[in-house]
């Protein structure tokens, strides 16, 4: 199987496993938002992760869908906590239905997608679980520290960082451990396979706060400058108030403080600014290096190289990516 096909087989077992149950006001969203489509990189990395060691990768589905319904879940309320009208082209959940509603069918996915985590082979559970229970945790710190950052008068590259590699690449990290373990990889293979999923982790969330600014309307899915607009402090932020003279400094830090009324006016200023310091160019530098650092976790995996190289290929794609 190539990735399309892992792909194909993956949104198979997502239709059969679509919830039919009752109240239709809880689950209706759920349906909803697993069927405007995603990249379904998680589920798709970790099935990859799991045929790097094994051919057959039935097994690997049940946390392949749990692993994709916790995504989801996590975008539910994110959107509802970043003021997001539009998620994959189409209306947010909470925009569609309500905040209560984004609310509460986030949660019910959340203990989903331990259950479907649960029907995988049973040996296993034990460590699959203690594996999405950190990553878990680790998502909820790191979206912590995105909020904070909002309102902080000053976040250094390191901490910003650190608040990208919890909320985005543990759970691609965790996603590919999982596979890893389920195809039966040994502790040293495991984390390699981690850590070349948290790193290129980081490289895609580089990769989405680029599109986020520079991103084309069309294509994107949602909306281009939504970081600017909330004050979200990303590299390119960061790198700009680094680089930037004291005037331009000074300029971009009262911008990125306040929620003004011409929210228009306020993104092309500060998109101005960054492209004043091509700071779009060092964004993609900086991302390219997480890809090396990636790739050479896999490199270190001890199978036969023809066995990696669609996940090789999955990782330049994602961070060439404009969606
Ligand atoms: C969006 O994830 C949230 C981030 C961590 C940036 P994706 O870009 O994988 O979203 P979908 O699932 O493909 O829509
Ligand atoms: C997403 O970060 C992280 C999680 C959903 C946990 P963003 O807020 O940048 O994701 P998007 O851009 O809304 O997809
Ligand atoms: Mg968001
Ligand atoms: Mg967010
Ligand atoms: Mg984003």
């Amino acid at each position: 199987m190539n990735t399309d096909e892992l792909r194909t087989r993956f949104l198979e077992y997502l239709a059969e496993n679509r919830f039919t149950q009752e109240p239709q006001g809880l689950y209706d969203p759920i349906n909803y938002i697993l069927k405007i489509g995603g990249k379904r990189m998680r589920p798709v990395m970790l099935l990859l992760a799991c045929r790097m060691f094994k051919d057959d990768i039935e097994d690997a589905l049940p946390a392949a869908f749990a692993v994709e319904v916790f995504h989801n879940f996590t975008l539910l309320h994110d959107d509802i906590m970043d003021d997001a009208p539009l998620r994959r082209g189409k209306a947010t959940v909470h925009e569609k239905y309500d905040i209560n509603t984004a609310i509460l069918s986030g949660d019910v996915m959340m203990i989903y997608a331990y259950e479907y985590l649960a029907k995988s082979p049973s040996h296993l559970i034990p460590q699959l679980l203690n594996i999405l229970n950190r990553v878990a945790i680790g998502v909820c710190e790191g979206q912590q520290y995105d909020i904070n950052f909002e309102t902080a008068e000053n976040v250094e590259l390191a901490e910003y960082m650190h608040m990208i590699e919890y909320k985005t690449a543990v759970l691609l990290a965790g996603a590919m451990e999982m596979g890893a373990r389920i195809g039966g990889a040994d502790e040293s293979d495991a984390q390699h396979v981690y850590n070349f999923g948290r790193d290129i982790g980081i490289a895609f969330q580089l990769q989405d706060d680029i599109l986020d600014t520079f991103g084309d309307p069309a294509k994107f899915g949602k909306k281009v400058g939504g970081d600017i607009a909330q004050n979200k402090k990303t590299f390119l932020t960061i790198k700009t108030l680094e680089l930037a003279d004291t005037t331009d400094a000074e300029t971009l830090h009262q911008l990125m403080q306040t929620i003004p009324n011409d929210e228009a006016a306020k993104i092309q200023k500060v998109k101005d600014l960054y492209q004043k310091y091509n700071i779009r160019s060092i964004a993609e530098k900086e991302m390219n290096t997480y890809l090396e650092k990636a790739l050479r976790h896999l490199d270190a995996v001890t199978v036969t190289d023809n066995r990696k190289t669609e996940i090789r290929e999955l990782a330049r794609y994602l961070i060439s990516r404009e969606v």
